[in-house]
């Protein structure tokens, strides 16, 4: 198994914050996500793993996809490695996605709605899984056709605290034979049984980082994601 996920590298190259559209990222009313962070944690708490399909809207999508393709239209998306420090490189056949760390004070509002969104998620798992959940530390992610990344934990000695994987696809009408899906490994890694989860935009997948080995299957059409993880307290 490949190991070592890219971390967020100490100093993000510093550039105007990306040109959004204007509208109002999850803005529907606090008691609606509450329903939904529920349903999640519940998930979570029976399977370590939860798909939410529609976690976000197609607008609220919108709005992060667009943030995204300005945001590598602006040159500011680098190839992903794996490893930290002196162990990092770019290694395309082990992972060919190109990625852009969020900084919500410079990202523009639906990033910053996004990392709201993400601190109320927190507070509800936190609740009712004791996960010890602490900081969250996510890129944009994209795939051009073809593009995978080969099985992996999100776990590694590279990133001890990652605790929670959460990925939010950002993709708009995709089909069944646009594959890239994410497969995820339910008891070995490259072993059966597996889930296998569609990028379908506004689709949610959440599952603890240091249990589940997965990889992303390559896909006909550039694919994008906004992948996260929560972190313990170091
Ligand atoms: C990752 C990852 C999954 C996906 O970035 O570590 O596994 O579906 N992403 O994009
Ligand atoms: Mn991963």
């Amino acid at each position: 198994m490949e190991q070592g996920p890219s971390v967020p590298p100490a100093d993000r190259p510093g550039s105007a914050p990306a040109v959004l559209p204007q509208g109002s990222l999850c803005s529907s009313p606090e008691p609606a996500f509450g329903v939904i962070h529920e349903a999640l944690g519940a998930e979570l708490e029976a399977h370590g793993l939860a798909v939410v399909p529609g976690f976000l809207s197609p607008a609220e999508v919108g709005l992060l996809r667009s943030c995204a393709a300005a945001t590598r239209a602006g040159g500011r998306f680098r190839p992903a490695g794996v490893g930290r420090g002196p162990s990092f490189r770019i290694r395309p056949e082990v992972r060919g996605d190109e990625v852009y760390w969020l900084d919500a004070g410079r990202d523009g509002h639906a990033v910053s709605a996004w990392m709201a969104r993400m601190e109320g998620l927190r507070a509800a798992i936190n609740a009712r899984l004791f996960l010890g959940l602490f900081g969250y530390e996510a890129h944009f992610s994209h795939y051009p056709p073809g593009a995978s990344y080969q099985i992996h934990l999100d776990r590694f000695a590279d990133a001890p605290l990652r605790t929670l994987s959460v990925v939010l696809y950002l993709n708009r009408n995709w089909r069944s034979g646009d594959d890239g899906r994410l497969r995820i490994y339910l008891e070995r890694a490259g072993c059966r049984p597996w889930r296998d989860v569609m990028p379908a935009g506004g689709t949610l997948v959440a599952f603890l980082s240091d249990r589940f080995p997965h990889e992303v299957l390559p896909a006909a059409r550039s694919r994008w994601s906004l992948t996260g993880w929560f972190t313990r307290r170091p």
